[in-house]
């Protein structure tokens, strides 16, 4: 069996609630729970690909870990530390270490400032460098990302998307992280742009032995480019496996009908899809998340203890754990011996 190398990344229950806005005559204000109850962990040189549907986290739980949110509960330990706990000093080597991509280039790096301006300053920011060798810095920050030099004087505008984006990653590599959020870094690009933008990821991740949280819509895309696969759903991981066990035993009904609605070219591609599972309803709001498990009103084998007990993660082989009723025998048990 591949050695899983060092543990990068830690995440035990970790939630994130927002709160909702509380109505004048109204004072229960409750909560929207975008993150509920995530964990798991990321080896060094892992490619977690974390999918879901629109709405059901991921966006948030990328955000949090890079501690653009503080977690509502739970702990995050990052290389050993817990960064709920390190104190100020700490925290800025711990962004140092970590560092996000977002979705969308074009909002996420500044208008007014030069790609020399915008790479400068987490330089700056992290005393890296000064002087011409900063200026060095960048032109090599640049270079690693597929740009020459004479786009350091260049402002967004003059930038296309796929540019844009490679700005983008190099401003998150400028500090010599160890560990990438990627917030669907392709989505935002045009189709032919993509693949390239996904070669630079994968050949970054190889040349500077990182680690990366690769959120993505696309489970499809994630066979080629993830050693690890999450699904997503309603703020709550409902299937983790290394990619191959994934993909060759998907156990969640929601993952078999993501998995049976992804469009094939070949035959052959089709064979390797598990039955078709119909895709029903949409995904429900995270303000009124449904009762049990919170996808038995879509799922086609819901049986009576879904909409009454919300199943816990169990690890049905190593490394492949699942949250559904059907791989926990003893809560279903438990269950009819309450007589309920
Ligand atoms: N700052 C916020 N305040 C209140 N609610 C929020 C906030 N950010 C996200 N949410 C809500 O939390 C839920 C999860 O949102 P999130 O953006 O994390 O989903 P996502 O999986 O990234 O979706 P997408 O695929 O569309 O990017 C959504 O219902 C969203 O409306
Ligand atoms: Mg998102």
């Amino acid at each position: 069996m591949k050695d899983l190398g060092e543990v990068m990344l830690v995440l035990e229950d970790v939630r994130k609630y927002f709160p909702l806005p509380r109505r004048i005559f109204k004072r229960k204000g409750g909560y929207i729970k975008a993150v509920d109850g995530v964990t798991f962990s990321v080896h060094r040189e892992d490619i977690l690909g974390l999918v879901g549907e629109s709405g059901s986290g991921k966006s948030t739980l990328g955000y949090t870990l890079v501690r653009i949110y503080r977690p509502t509960a739970g702990k995050i330990s990052f290389l050993g530390k817990d960064i709920g706990k390190i104190d100020r000093g700490e925290l800025k080597g711990f962004k140092k270490n970590m560092q996000i991509v977002f979705q969308d280039p074009g909002s996420s790096l500044n208008p007014r400032r030069t790609v020399e301006q915008t790479l400068e300053l987490p330089l700056r920011v992290h005393n890296i460098d000064g002087g011409k060798e900063r200026r060095r810095r960048i032109r090599e920050l640049l270079s690693v990302v597929g740009l020459p030099g004479v786009y350091m004087q260049k402002y967004p505008s003059a930038l296309s998307g796929g540019q844009k984006q490679r700005v983008a990653i190099a401003r998150a590599l400028a500090t010599e992280p160890s560990f990438l959020v990627l917030d669907e870094p392709t989505s935002a690009l045009d189709v032919s742009v993509q693949g390239k933008i996904i070669s630079l990821l994968l050949a970054l991740h190889d040349e500077f032995s990182l680690s990366y949280l690769f959120i993505t819509h696309d489970l499809s895309l994630m066979r080629n480019v993830a050693t690890s696969v999450a699904i997503m759903y309603l703020g709550k991981i409902c299937e983790i496996a290394p990619t191959a066990k994934f993909f060759a035993e998907p156990l969640h009904p929601y993952t078999q009908m993501l998995l049976s609605s992804i469009p094939v070219v070949t035959d052959e591609e089709e064979t390797l899809k598990p039955p078709k599972v119909t895709s029903t309803g949409e995904v429900p709001s995270p303000v009124n998340i449904p009762s049990g498990c919170s996808f038995h009103p879509r799922c086609a084998k819901e049986m009576d203890v879904c909409s009454k007990v919300d199943p816990e993660m169990v690890e049905v082989r190593e490394g492949h754990a699942v949250r559904c009723h059907l791989y926990s025998e003893a809560e279903i048990t438990a269950l009819s011996s309450q007589g309920t």
